[in-house]
This record gives C-alpha cells, sequence and structure tokens, in this order.
C-alpha cells in the first residue's frame, strides 16, 4: 500500500508530496531621509483623499505604513480582519499594503472596487508553494474529503476550497468540521496543519509547503534562549516548526499575539513571528520587554532572519506611485472570484455567527 494511502487509512495526518522550489528574494527595507519620508507621507494622505481610497495594511509591513493607515482612518491588522474591514468599508478604493492574496481576497470580496498594492510582486512561500493546478489534481485525487485552505493561497485555489481559513479561525473552523464527521484536506502550511490536526485530532491529509520566515526559527535555540530568560513568556505563530511550537506559552495569529502581550502579567515575552508585528506590540504594551526568538543556529544562516522579504516590498514610494498613477491593480477573473468568494464568506460568516474576536488596530 502507498505511504499516503497507508497514512490515510489509519487517519493520521500525513504530507507525501515534494514541495515546490522557487526563488526567495533578499529581504529589502526602504530607507528615506526626513525630507522625503515627510513629502511622501503628505502626498500619500491627500492622494487618499482625491482617490476616495483607504489603506489597510498587515502588521509585518513597515511602520511608516502602520502609522498611515491609523493616521488616515485606516486599518492594521490580521488577515482576517484585513478581508472583514475592506469588506464593510464604503471607500471605493481599497490600498492594500501587505502581499498578494491579501489583495486578491480583498478584491474576491469586493469585484466592484478598485484594489491597489505597492508592489504586486510582493508574493507569500505558501501561496508559491502550492501552484493551483497541481493543487487541483490534488483535490480530484481525495474526492471524499472537504478541501480546507489557509487564506495564504492564490484566488485560483481558493476557487477549489470548500473553506478559507487563517491562523485566527483555523482551530474553529477544523472542530466545526471534525464534529460533522468530515475528513479534511489541508493546504498549505504543512506546520500549521500540523498544529491544528494535534489540537483537534481531525483526520488531515496535509499539503507540503511552509512559511520561509517561520519555518526558521530553531527549537534548540529558543530552548537555550529561554534558559536566559527563564522569566520570559514565549509567544509563536502557527507557521513555526513543532519543536518551536511545543515550547509556546501561547500560540496564535498576530492579533492574538498582541492581544497576549497586552493581557498576560509577564514583563518579558520571546516572539517567534515576523519582527514587523514589534510595532504594534510597543504601542499597545510599551512597558513590556520584547525579545526575539532565534532563527540560526551556531552553523546555520537565515534567509529571511524573522522579516519576510515579501512584506519588506511595500514602502512608502512604491504606495504614494501606486495611488498616483493608478498602477500596480489587482484583477481576478471573474469565473475565479465567483467560485472563491465561496470559501471567504463562509469563513467571515462563521466567524461572525461563532462570535469569534476579530481584532484590529489597537484593539487587540
Ligand atoms: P495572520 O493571519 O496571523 O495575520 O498571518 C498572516 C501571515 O502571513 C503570517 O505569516
Ligand atoms: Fe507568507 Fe510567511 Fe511572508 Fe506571511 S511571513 S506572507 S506566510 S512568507
Amino acid at each position: 500500500m502507498p505511504a499516503e494511502r497507508q497514512a490515510e487509512s489509519q487517519g493520521i495526518v500525513t504530507a507525501t508530496l515534494p514541495a515546490q522550489t522557487f526563488h526567495v528574494p533578499p529581504t529589502v527595507v526602504e530607507v528615506l531621509g526626513e525630507d522625503e519620508r515627510h513629502a511622501l507621507r503628505e502626498e500619500i494622505k491627500a492622494l487618499l483623499v482625491r482617490e476616495n481610497a483607504v489603506l489597510v495594511a498587515h502588521y509585518y509591513t513597515d511602520p511608516e505604513l502602520q502609522a498611515l493607515a491609523d493616521e488616515t482612518g485606516g486599518h492594521v491588522s490580521d488577515s482576517l480582519d484585513m478581508a472583514r474591514f475592506g469588506h464593510e468599508h464604503p471607500a471605493s478604493t481599497l490600498v492594500v499594503a501587505g502581499v498578494r492574496f491579501m489583495g486578491e481576497t480583498a478584491k474576491i470580496l469586493n469585484p466592484e472596487k478598485r484594489v491597489l498594492m505597492p508592489d504586486l510582486k510582493a508574493e507569500c512561500s505558501l501561496d508559491l508553494g502550492c501552484p493551483a493546478d497541481a493543487f487541483t489534481a490534488f483535490c480530484d485525487q481525495h474526492p471524499d474529503r472537504t478541501v480546507v485552505v489557509y487564506a495564504n493561497t492564490s484566488a485560483a485555489v481558493k476557487a477549489r476550497a470548500d473553506w478559507m481559513v487563517t491562523s485566527g479561525s483555523a482551530l474553529d473552523v477544523v472542530r466545526h468540521l471534525k464534529a460533522e464527521g468530515r475528513k479534511i484536506l489541508w493546504a498549505p502550511d504543512k506546520y500549521l496543519g500540523h498544529y491544528i490536526q494535534e489540537q483537534t485530532g481531525a483526520d488531515m491529509l496535509l499539503w507540503n509547503a511552509a512559511c520561509i520566515v517561520h519555518e526558521e526559527f530553531k527549537g534548540r535555540e529558543l530552548a537555550e534562549l529561554r534558559a536566559r530568560h527563564p522569566e520570559a513568556k514565549v509567544l509563536v505563530h502557527p507557521e513555526s516548526p513543532p519543536s518551536v511550537i511545543a515550547q509556546a506559552d501561547f500560540v496564535g495569529s498576530t492579533s492574538g499575539i498582541i492581544k497576549a502581550v497586552k493581557t498576560l502579567s509577564a514583563r518579558e515575552f520571546i516572539v517567534a513571528t515576523d519582527k514587523g508585528i514589534f510595532y504594534k506590540i510597543r504601542q499597545a504594551a510599551p512597558d513590556k520587554v520584547l525579545i526575539e526568538a532565534p532563527t540560526a543556529g551556531d552553523s546555520a544562516t537565515c534567509r529571511s532572519c524573522g522579516h519576510c522579504p515579501w512584506m519588506a516590498m511595500n514602502g512608502l514610494r512604491k504606495l504614494a506611485a501606486a495611488l498616483r498613477e493608478g498602477s500596480n491593480e489587482i484583477h481576478v477573473a471573474p469565473e475565479i472570484g465567483r467560485r472563491a468568494v465561496v470559501p471567504i464568506t463562509r469563513l467571515l460568516d462563521f466567524s461572525a455567527g461563532q462570535h469569534t474576536v476579530i481584532y484590529g488596530n489597537n484593539d487587540a
């Protein structure tokens, strides 16, 4: 019996596919002089008004963009709440500072709105690691399974899915599906899938992809760091490897991590997620001490070193250019959009019905 079938018949998690290969760019952060920075900020504020546009930014983007979103009535949040905010806001143009799947989700939910991004090359390793053709073939081989995909996927992959989930909603959705007696095909993040399977006991078949940022957090080095900071609480995003998750005091989405720093009584925190989030954590809890979780051992090197190369492609210069020129517009083929909206809407309705708390801006 092939390994995959054997694993399936025992109802256990398996990941048997070869991982996709793709190019990972270096992480390059925009550096601006004070005069240019000031001029760009003023120009963007005026353009947002002129274009009837609102800025929605992810926690991992440059603090400059997060600050501007806050100041201009926009929103800074996790991927679930970015989708919800863009959907509910009356602006006719949504400017999404984040990575491509976030812009696509905004467009799928709001086909009548214009969606612009600072850089259309801002990808995500999970999206790149799950091409639609190969994914469709995988789904076709397992017609008995409910297809659950992470938000970090292309519109075409979402169009093949029954449910979309985010890190902040995956546990609730999978528990719900398990209670209905469903077997799950999960894509693309094997680490998040493994964590959800462990927590829920659901029967899950996993696609083989990972986040190149979170995958680099190292269990052994984290244990050494914890030994040097015995009072520190460890906060981990569930895209991290099992050896890192196993040491966590809290595992959750970006919003959940901010909330944990704010509400837990500890003074020191070791944070295993993209360091872009430190800006919002410091705003929410200025008296707490934050320590970056280690990404490289003695003999290892890191590729992202704790900051997503694609998130870093968002900067003030590119944001101003997109608004000024109406460039970098997201388009989703209408037929794909009509199918992809189903799993996304299912999640938004489910979250509203479950009263899943959706955090954003400073209320996380
Ligand atoms: P969140 O949904 O927790 O914001 O995560 C999105 C993401 O890309 C994490 O790497
Ligand atoms: Fe994708 Fe990882 Fe970057 Fe998030 S941090 S956008 S999961 S590559």
